[in-house]
């Protein structure tokens, strides 16, 4: 087990500061971008997809690519006429019908999102339902929870990360965003990887650690992209109203028709902070969690390690069936590549500890925000969160608030040592 994993236990980040939203939307205002990125949101149709959709339309004042992957057409074409019209020719606003809870959907959407993209910026990644009962499958045999919180992902990821990787080769930004809860994990169960005995506090536990695993593996076979694990704390959505699970609509009432509601960040402005975290916090290549601020919440509530993640690697290439790569119609270096290889010099060379160091100096040198107004009401636990841990991730905000994200140009493939130094420096 690598040392900085090791330490998770003891990792502590500065106390909460206040919503610093106005300087958060301040710096959002000044993104821009010396070509027209592709930008796909699965789960754009609706709460916190839709609001980080909305402000990265905004902010690039419609001159994006922007992809809303999701089952309802209806919801997705109001987002799309709210954005603003692009002046850039090349600039296009669509949508892609897609259950993806099915991982042979998952394939046609990467499939046709790759027939039209060689190169894609951004994929943010927040389609989810909020449904207790694990024993209403889909057809792939896994929980619906589960499935989008984790499979889906992993396999859109997995199926993506090529363009991803093209468009980092091409000195482009290349990140990934899961919205999920940093830091509100638990330890996972080796011997029960696919959660069948896990009582329903170990399953959601284990779910967003999961997610935690899933970038760490995703940064260290993709070593040019930026892979985020986000919590975006309470947000006011409509995840828990439509919930399958009775007990679950009875809080969502609770929280969104009382005095509660006003516990919960809108949508909108948790769109700014997610937005803020995908595009300054998460300044370089490598694995990220990213608080409900946009914030670098570092370990905190970490429960991985380099045996939990090769192992849930493993497990999942074979249920998301992804070595099949070639019948997917391309083939890349990095999706062929099994775990064992990982610890593998690759075609190039390493960067030498000197040069991680720089890379880790150039980041912590970069400005911070200061602490600022644009306050507004304190969070509160997530109907997820709060069953699965009474402790919320740190709630600081030190991300970096530097000018135009720069991250280092797609270099040499660290080995995992290499990955484990940048993590534990930041
Ligand atoms: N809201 C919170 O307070 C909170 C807190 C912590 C974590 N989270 C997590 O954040 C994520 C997003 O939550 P949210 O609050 O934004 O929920 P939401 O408003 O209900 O949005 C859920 C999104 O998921 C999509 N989706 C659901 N099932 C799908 C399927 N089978 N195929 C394709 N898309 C599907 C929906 O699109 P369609 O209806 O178009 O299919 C919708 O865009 C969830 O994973 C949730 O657990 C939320």
């Amino acid at each position: 087990m690598s040392e900085d994993l090791q330490s998770s236990e003891t990792y502590t980040t500065p106390m909460r500061s206040s919503n610093p939203l106005s300087k958060i939307k301040a710096e959002n205002a000044k993104i821009s971008f010396s070509y027209i990125p592709v930008a796909v949101f699965v789960g754009g149709t609706s709460g916190i997809g839709r609001g980080i959709a909305e402000a990265f339309a905004r902010h690039t004042k419609g001159n994006a690519h922007i992809i809303i992957v999701g089952r309802n057409r209806a919801a997705a074409e109001s987002i799309i006429a709210s954005f603003p019209q692009p002046t850039s020719p090349t600039a296009k606003h669509e949508f892609i019908e897609c259950d993806v809870s099915l991982l042979k959907n998952v394939r046609q959407v990467t499939s046709e999102i790759l027939n039209k993209h060689a190169k894609l910026n951004f994929l943010v990644l927040s389609a989810g339902v909020l449904d207790l009962n694990r024993t209403r499958l889909t057809e792939d045999g896994i929980d619906p929870v589960t499935a989008l919180s984790y499979h889906s992902r992993w396999k859109l990821i997995y199926d993506l990360a090529p363009a991803l990787e093209k468009a980092r080769n091409d000195n482009e930004d290349a990140k990934v965003l899961s919205v999920l809860s940093a830091g509100n994990g638990g330890k996972i169960d080796l011997a029960d990887l696919e959660l069948k005995k896990a009582s329903t506090m170990t399953w959601i536990q284990s779910v967003m650690t999961y997610n935690d695993i899933m970038m760490d593996g995703f940064a260290l076979h993709y070593p040019s992209v930026s892979f985020i694990h986000s919590y975006p704390g309470g947000v006011r959505t409509p995840l828990g109203l439509t919930s399958p699970s009775l007990f679950m609509r009875t809080w969502a009432f609770l929280a969104n028709y009382t005095l509660l509601t006003y516990l919960l960040m809108p949508p909108e402005n948790c769109g700014e902070y997610q937005l803020y975290g995908i595009h300054y916090t998460a300044s370089t290549p490598g694995a990220w969690r990213v608080g409900q601020h946009g914030n670098d919440i570092g370990k905190q509530g970490y429960h991985g390690d380099d045996e939990s993640r090769d192992a849930l690697w493993k497990h999942t290439m074979e249920v998301t069936d992804s070595k099949n790569m070639a019948s997917h119609g391309y083939n890349t270096r990095g999706n062929q590549r099994g775990i064992s290889d990982l610890n593998q010099p690759s075609a190039t060379s390493s960067p030498s500890p000197s040069q991680v160091e720089e890379e880790n100096l150039a980041v912590s040198s970069t400005p911070k925000v200061s602490e600022e107004n644009g306050s507004e009401p304190t969070m509160m636990d997530s109907p997820l969160t709060s069953i699965a841990s009474d402790e919320g991730p740190s709630n600081n905000f030190s991300a970096p608030a530097g000018p135009e994200n720069e991250a280092a140009p797609a270099g040499p493939e660290p080995t995992a040592s290499a990955v484990s130094r940048r993590r534990r420096k930041r």
